[in-house]
């Protein structure tokens, strides 16, 4: 099953707002219901929104009066994981050859990330054994990095599945990921539906299990990587980063060459999404908090380069702690 695809003149994608409950397909063929669906975050996670990004430019050059202002709000739906920005400006560099060659572009983007994902999967795999010493090491995750994020397969998660496939998995550990459940909703659906060996657990329990040697090696996505290998990923990473590091743990981010922004020196840099307060002061629409309360919710963190054990791209293993650069 494909999250994210183009299917008969529209762009067909998962609706991640529903899952694990529902499995429910929304056909979109306007610019503006796909800027909704990128917002809700119904399509979601740095991969699929590089495709979103550049299906959606193909919907604005076929069917807007002025496709590059269409473009340029799909552009800015959200601002941290640069795939959606270069989705967007890579199907627009092929404008001139019209329509059709902005679909080709964007369907080219589509099978890059069925590729790279594969890639990624393999190398990922050999390394955290390589780097645990482990031939059945044990992982743990945030948020979604799966199949769900990506067209097919996933980054991190990615990982985690070539492991299982190979039999070498002893046990995935999923961080919830408040506020919105990337982990509990999305992660365990994926794990489930691979058979593997997992415990979901709350993302303040994460740094803890460590120290107590719960698991081998910490794998995460990636939103952006800046050039000197800061990288912003779903909030809560940067504490499983410190975490890691106390506990003598490789922590390693898997990603495709797509997410490495050279523009972007480091990761101060970064523009963090700011998301809605009501997604901190409840769960799934139901208010928790005191009436009154606000909330501060940043969608993502940076974790320092020095931080990092290895970057796992389609092409090649970067060692940041160690001074490479992406
Ligand atoms: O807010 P989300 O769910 O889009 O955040 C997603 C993440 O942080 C992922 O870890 C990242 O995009 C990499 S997905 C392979």
């Amino acid at each position: 099953m494909r999250t994210i695809d183009w299917i008969d003149g529209a762009v067909e994608l998962v609706d991640q707002t529903v899952l694990p409950d529902e499995l429910v397909l929304l056909r979109i063929g306007t610019v503006d219901g796909l800027v909704d669906a990128v917002r809700r975050l119904a399509v979601r996670g740095a991969p699929a929104l590089g495709v979103a990004g550049a299906l959606g430019t193909a919907l604005a050059v076929r069917d807007e009066p002025d496709p590059l202002a269409a473009a340029a709000r799909l552009r800015a739906a959200r601002p941290t994981a640069v795939n959606l920005a270069r989705g967007v400006d890579e199907a627009l560099a092929c404008l001139d050859g019209g329509f059709e060659a902005v679909l080709g572009r964007a369907l080219r983007i589509r099978d890059d990330d069925i590729a790279a994902c594969l890639a990624m999967g393999r190398r990922g795999a050999d390394l955290v054994r390589e780097l645990t010493g482990r031939d059945r090491p044990r992982v743990m995750t945030v948020c979604n990095t799966g199949g769900l994020a990506a067209v097919e397969y996933g980054t991190a998660l990615g990982v985690v599945r070539t492991l299982h496939e190979r039999g070498q998995l002893a046990r995935a550990l999923a961080l919830e990921t408040r506020p919105l459940l990337q982990g509990t909703r999305l992660t365990a659906w994926e794990l489930e539906r691979m058979g593997a060996p997992y415990r979901l657990v709350a993302d303040s329990a994460g740094p803890f299990l460590l120290a107590r040697g719960h698991a081998d090696a910490v794998l995460i996505g990636a939103d952006r990587i800046a050039a000197d290998g800061d990288t912003a990923n779903k909030i809560g990473s940067y504490a499983l980063a410190l975490g890691a590091r106390r506990a003598g743990v490789p922590f390693v981010v898997v990603a495709p060459e797509s997410t490495v922004d050279p523009a972007t020196p480091t990761g101060a840099a970064i523009e963090i999404e700011e998301r809605c307060g009501e997604e901190v002061l409840g769960v799934r629409g139901v208010r928790l908090a005191p009436e009154g309360a606000r909330a501060l919710n940043p969608a993502f963190d940076v974790t320092p380069h020095d931080l990092i054990t290895a970057i796992v791209t389609e092409r090649r293993v970067i060692r940041p702690e160690r001074g490479e650069r992406p």
